[in-house]
C-alpha cells in the first residue's frame, strides 16, 4: 500500500473555529506565550496558565472537524495513512484518521507534574487547581511547551522519509524541530503544501495558496481516484 504522511497545523483548524498561532487573530499576536506556554511560566503564575488552557479545552471541545479533516480521513480507504499534527486538539481523530502523531501534545489531557504517567481525560472540563493528582502533584496540560522536547519525533522522521507522498497543511512552517521534518521527504515523493499564505518552500513541494477546506478536498478526491 502507498504511503501518506500528512504534517498539519493549525491553519487546519481555522475552519473550525480554533485560533491559529501567528495570523492577524493569532494566539500569539493578542498573549505571549513566554507567559502562558513555558516551564517558567508555569512556575511563576499555574492559575494563569491553566485558565488559558481550560479556554483552549472548551473551544476545541466543541469544534467540529472540518472538510478537510474528513477528506484527510477519507485518504485511508486506499492509502497507508501516517497524521503528524502539531494541534493539539482532536479533530484528526474525531474526522476518523486512525494514525496520528501529536508532535505538540494533547490538550484534552492533563499529567502530574510529579510523575508524568498520571494522565487524566478532562473532556473539555476545567482543571481546578485545588484538585491533585494522585500522587499529590499538580495537574497540568499533557502539552509541549517551549523549551520542552517534542514527542514521537523518532516516529515522525521515519513517516516522513518512507512516504510516497507528503501532504503539508495549514502551517507556517517557523517551529522547530518539527518543520525541520519536511527536509527528510524523499526526491521521488510527491510532496505538496496547502496552506492561507504562502510559505518557505522547500525543494520539491508544490504550494497551493487557499484555505485547506477549499483545496484539500478535491486534492484527496484526484489522489483516491
Ligand atoms: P501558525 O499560526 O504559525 O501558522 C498557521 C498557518 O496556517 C499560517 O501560515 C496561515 O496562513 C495558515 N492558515 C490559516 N488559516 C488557514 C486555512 N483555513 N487553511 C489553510 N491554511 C490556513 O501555526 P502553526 O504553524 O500551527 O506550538 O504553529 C506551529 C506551532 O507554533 C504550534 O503547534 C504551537 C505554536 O507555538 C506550541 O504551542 C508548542
Amino acid at each position: 500500500m502507498s504511503r501518506i504522511t500528512v504534517f498539519s497545523g493549525s491553519g487546519l483548524s481555522a475552519g473550525a473555529g480554533l485560533a491559529t498561532f501567528r495570523g492577524p487573530n493569532g494566539l500569539w499576536r493578542q498573549r505571549d506565550p513566554m507567559t502562558l506556554a513555558t516551564p517558567e511560566a508555569w512556575r511563576a503564575d499555574p492559575q494563569l496558565v491553566t485558565e488559558f488552557y481550560n479556554e483552549r479545552r472548551a473551544l476545541a471541545w466543541n469544534a467540529q472537524p472540518t472538510e478537510a479533516h474528513l477528506a484527510l480521513a477519507r485518504l485511508e480507504t486506499r492509502f497507508d495513512v501516517q497524521i503528524i499534527t502539531q494541534n493539539v486538539d482532536d479533530l484528526h481523530e474525531r474526522a476518523g484518521s486512525s494514525k496520528v502523531t501529536h508532535l505538540h501534545g494533547v490538550l484534552d489531557r492533563v499529567r502530574s507534574t510529579q510523575d508524568a504517567s498520571h494522565k487524566r481525560w478532562m473532556r473539555g472540563q476545567p482543571v481546578d487547581l485545588d484538585e491533585q493528582a494522585p500522587d499529590g502533584g499538580q495537574w497540568r496540560p499533557d502539552v509541549v511547551w517551549f523549551g520542552e522536547p517534542v514527542l514521537g519525533f523518532t516516529e515522525a522522521e521515519t513517516a516522513m522519509a518512507a512516504a510516497d507522498k507528503v501532504l503539508v497543511v495549514g502551517t507556517s512552517l517557523t517551529v522547530q524541530p518539527a518543520a525541520s521534518l519536511l527536509t527528510l521527504a524523499a526526491d521521488k515523493a510527491t510532496k505538496v503544501i496547502i496552506n492561507a499564505d504562502p510559505v518557505t518552500l522547500n525543494a520539491g513541494f508544490e504550494l497551493i495558496v487557499g484555505q485547506a477546506d477549499d483545496c484539500l478536498p478535491p486534492l484527496v478526491t484526484q489522489w483516491l481516484s
